[in-house]
């Protein structure tokens, strides 16, 4: 497929956004400092906290840090929106703290409506659920300020 662009010149700090890459939805969130705090957080609640075992697309190289995001934006996180269990598209649980269906501690991140995964504010999945992989990082590369190409 082609790679394609996104303009996020409207994503606020705490939103996501959806496009369509090869068929498949990949979202654009827009981390707030509260949010990369939580990715820190989760490292221990994590099944594989690095990547080491990526799903259908290696991790990109420039992606492969603490946040897997591209390090002089960092905030902004680039998720192929497909869960690795059985391919559900996960739903957005931004906030964090006590809601159905998530632990009490939750700090933020995904949930998958088929099977229970749940997935943490960098894409990782946590420990102990039926999605045996991290989300996939699909190649992006900002070609201005606000405008993301992906592919
Ligand atoms: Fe997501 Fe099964 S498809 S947990």
């Amino acid at each position: 497929g082609a790679p394609i662009e996104a303009d996020i010149s409207n994503l606020k700090p705490g939103e996501m956004m959806t496009v369509a890459w090869r068929g498949k939805p990949v979202w654009i969130l827009n981390r707030t400092d509260a949010m990369l705090a939580d990715v820190v957080k989760a490292d221990p609640e994590l099944a594989d906290p690095h990547t080491t075992n990526p799903f259908s697309m290696p991790l990109p190289e420039y992606c492969n840090n603490e946040y897997r995001s591209r390090a002089d934006r960092k905030n902004i996180l680039v998720l192929v929106g497909i869960c690795t269990h059985l391919g559900c598209s996960p739903s957005p649980r931004f906030t964090p703290g006590p809601q159905p269906n998530l632990p009490s501690d939750w700090p933020g991140g995904w949930l998958c409506p088929c099977h229970g995964s749940t997935f943490d504010l960098a894409g990782r999945v946590f420990k102990n659920k039926p999605a045996p992989q991290n989300l996939d990082v699909p190649p992006y590369m900002f070609v201005n300020a606000t405008t993301l190409v992906i592919g």
